[in-house]
């Protein structure tokens, strides 16, 4: 399977998790999605990014967001480790984890990097916008884990792109202001810009991040 990029449908699978079978794109619906794999359960750099992910379940449901976990370990291993995060991590995790025994879905999306390591999924992320469309994909090696505000922050970004045609800016974070998309006309900016604009080059306009207040 060739490398997944931007732009891509998202292949769909069936697979088992911990909240029974699931069809990834039934399951997604109108949603947009996050399927993210860790190398192996039981390991500790894994276990805290799981618990991270459970304890930002508000944040992603905020921004209409579905998560899933996926690694090539067994259901019972699955449910067993769960256990671990919930109790170490002092959460609940409240996500499904794919497992992917046969490798069938990590070969799908080229999770397994063999010159890393030929057993084990590397730490990919793929964001998916309802239209199944692959809007971003990361990939982390097993030894760091991910920062999981970086990729809210990401969805955020995504979001305002698709429902707002505006960029954001390099280091950009919530409230600050955007970048209007080089698609739109000057002659566009009053109606889809009403809180104004400043025109820095002709290339480089910005707005007042349009979704607040
Ligand atoms: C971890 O999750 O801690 C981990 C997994 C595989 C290799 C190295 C670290």
């Amino acid at each position: 399977m060739a490398a997944i990029r931007l732009g891509d449908t998202a292949p769909n699978f069936t697979a088992q998790s911990t909240e029974g079978s699931i069809n990834f794109h039934d399951w997604l619906g109108e949603k947009w999605g996050i399927l993210f794999s860790h190398p192996a359960d039981y390991t500790p750099v894994c276990t805290t990014e799981l618990g991270t992910v459970a304890k930002y379940k508000d944040e992603f449901e905020k921004r209409n967001v579905k998560v899933v976990a996926l690694s090539v370990d067994g259901l019972d291993s699955h449910n067993g480790w769960v256990k671990d995060i919930n109790e170490t991590q002092n959460t609940t995790v409240n996500f499904p984890l794919i497992a992917d025994e046969d490798r069938k879905v990590a070969e799908l999306y080229d999770m397994i990097h063999p010159n890393s390591d030929d057993k084990m999924t590397v730490r990919s992320v793929f964001v998916i916008d309802p239209d199944k469309k692959v809007k971003l994909t990361l990939t982390y090696p097993a030894s760091t884990g991910r920062n999981f505000d970086e990729l809210l922050r990401v969805i955020d970004s995504l979001q305002l792109t698709a429902y707002h045609k505006v960029a954001t800016p390099a280091n950009w974070n919530n409230g600050d202001p955007c970048v209007i998309a080089p698609s739109i006309t000057n002659e566009q900016i009053p109606d889809m810009f009403p809180k104004g604009h400043k025109e820095i080059k002709p290339y480089l306009r910005l707005t007042p991040q349009p979704n607040l207040d």
